[in-house]
């Protein structure tokens, strides 16, 4: 859709008061001058400086008044646009009411919460709009060794927008506090804003309620957690966990522990050369003494996307609970943990432009009711005497001490971030890249890509004979690129492809085909170089 006037409209908006419940359409007009219409009834229209020439809106920086202007500017331009709609023809255009409420992120400003708003920013003519994106994050503009910065290495962690940073320094500028226990006003900001920041996640995932999600280090305790209660809990002699070739270290070997301890078996689905779960072998794999199965969602090292879903229904059909690794899966594809089934879903939030040392378990109410805690200490009990515990009800049973509770705020302003762009926005425009990085590196004699998954996002596997990976990795560093070379914590699922080591780009939010273009370029070279070596 082109909005003729958009610029215009833009450069006399308004700072946005409250953000009305609006109905917004499906489609507007191919061709509209913004110029010429009318604001919308009932938009208030305080003024005030967010400096450097944007409007501020509500109490938000710059900068997320940047990133946040296209969209509520866009947003009313289309109401606008509905105005001019004839009343008959209004209910073809317009979603439900219901659907259109901005909730507060604690900014004092609203985030689209429905998918038409969301896809505001990315329709069938347009594309993801990565230039006011990367003004997000202030990390991107720097150069290394002399040249722009390419952040290839999202797959081992992705950079933070400015939403996130701030947040969290405004957060201990203004509020904090210890959470939960105390009386006075900042500890009720604080617990407020930790616990808000559980109910984003538990909308995030699409979690029946709040007390589904515990809050942890990251996906490595998280998995840790479950293997531990569960395997104390239910793990005898003689059962057997089922896992992944494809699995991360992360959920092959707490499970290889629990197992080890308990005298149980561990057992893995293998892969095919494509990189590819050979799901026909589960069922051969599952006994009567089959307890538990913990899957990745999305592989780190081939990008393959396991259909979880059906791994899912054959474990349920033999009532077997389900942890699904997400730490690879949360920034990329949408997650509905409901639609999914899955009894554990556990997922890490530097993954997903959110800080480190904070991360997520969603369980199922009735499984988090049967695990016994984890670790002992503060918070997780109800009452305390020297003989005996009776322990809190969860989330809390599994939150023992002072909780990560500006980082657990951050991971929920990394989740605003996310909802304002859209998942299924960020997983077009990835898959776009990878496709097309697949595509350019695949001309280039002397590089294999390694895997073909028929379903994957955003990652590729490397492997230039005569020159180790991390060597690669440097060479790269030398233009500015950063990848990450090695065995990435899945040796078995390099070896089940013949590998040890791989060189690995992987694409985020904030990358760009010209910066795909700077790989290929810094690849062929290293590629020359090498035919060249006596
Ligand atoms: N698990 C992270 C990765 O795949 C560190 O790189």
């Amino acid at each position: 859709m082109i909005l003729n006037g958009l610029d215009n409209f833009l450069a006399n908006a308004p700072t946005l008061g409250p953000v009305p419940q609006v109905a917004v359409p499906n489609e507007a007009p191919d061709e509209l001058d913004l110029s010429a219409l009318p604001r919308p009834d009932g938009v208030s229209l305080p003024t005030g400086g967010g400096g450097g020439g944007v409007p501020a809106i509500g109490g938000l920086s710059t900068a997320d008044a940047e990133l946040f202007r296209g969209v509520i500017a866009k947003y009313f331009a289309e109401d606008v646009a509905l105005a001019n709609v004839p009343a008959d023809q209004k209910d073809d255009v317009t979603p439900s009411k219901g659907d259109c409420i901005f909730k507060d992120n604690g900014f004092g400003i609203g985030i689209p919460e429905t998918e038409q708003v969301r896809n505001l920013r990315y329709d069938e003519a347009d594309t993801l709009n990565t230039t006011e994106i990367r003004k997000q994050f202030p990390i991107l503009d720097q150069k290394v060794n002399g040249h722009d910065l390419v952040w290839f290495d999202n797959g081992a962690t992705t950079q933070k927008p400015l939403r996130v940073i701030d947040g969290i320094a405004h957060f201990y500028k203004t509020d904090y506090s210890n959470i939960h226990r105390g009386a006075h006003t900042l500890a009720a900001r604080s617990t407020d804003q930790y616990e808000g920041a559980r109910e984003k996640v538990a909308r995030f995932i699409n979690a029946s309620a709040k007390e589904n999600i515990l809050f942890v280090r990251g996906t490595t305790e998280g998995i840790n957690l479950v293997a531990q209660t569960f395997g104390h809990k239910f793990l005898e002699e003689g059962d057997n966990v089922i896992v992944s070739t494809l699995d991360h270290h992360a959920n092959i070997v707490p499970w290889q522990q629990v197992c080890k301890e308990r005298k149980a078996e561990l057992r893995a689905i293998p892969i095919d050369r494509n990189g590819d779960l050979i799901l026909s072998e589960l069922e051969r794999l599952i006994s009567p003494r089959t307890k538990f199965i913990s899957v990745g969602h999305v592989n780190n090292t081939f990008g393959t996307i396991n259909d979880v879903q059906s791994i899912i229904r054959t474990a349920h059909a033999h009532n077997i609970p389900v942890l699904i690794d997400g730490a690879q899966s949360i920034a990329h594809t949408k997650v509905d943990v409901q639609q999914l089934d899955c009894d554990f879903f556990v997922f890490s939030g530097h993954k997903i432009y959110g800080p480190s040392g904070i991360g997520v378990v969603y369980g199922k109410k009735e499984w988090l009711e049967q695990l016994p805690p984890w670790q002992g200490g503060g918070n997780m009990i109800k009452d305390v005497t020297i003989e005996h515990t009776e322990f809190n009800v969860p989330p809390m049973r599994f939150e023992a001490g002072t909780p990560n509770i500006a980082d657990a705020i951050g991971l929920g302003y990394a989740l605003d971030f996310v909802q304002s762009v859209g998942i299924h926005n960020i997983e077009r425009h990835e898959h776009e890249l990878t496709e097309y990085a697949r595509q350019q590196i695949g001309r280039i004699p002397g590089i294999t890509i390694m895997g073909n998954p028929k379903k994957r996002v955003s990652v590729i596997s490397l492997d230039i004979p005569g020159i180790p990976a991390p060597e690669v990795g440097q060479l790269l560093d030398k233009e500015g690129i950063a990848v990450r070379a090695g065995h990435h914590c899945a040796q078995p699922a390099l070896r089940a492809l013949g590998y040890e080591m791989s060189v690995r780009p992987t694409f985020a939010v904030y990358n760009t085909r010209e910066e795909v273009d700077r790989l290929v370029v810094a690849l062929q070279k290293i590629v020359r170089d090498v035919e060249h070596r006596p």
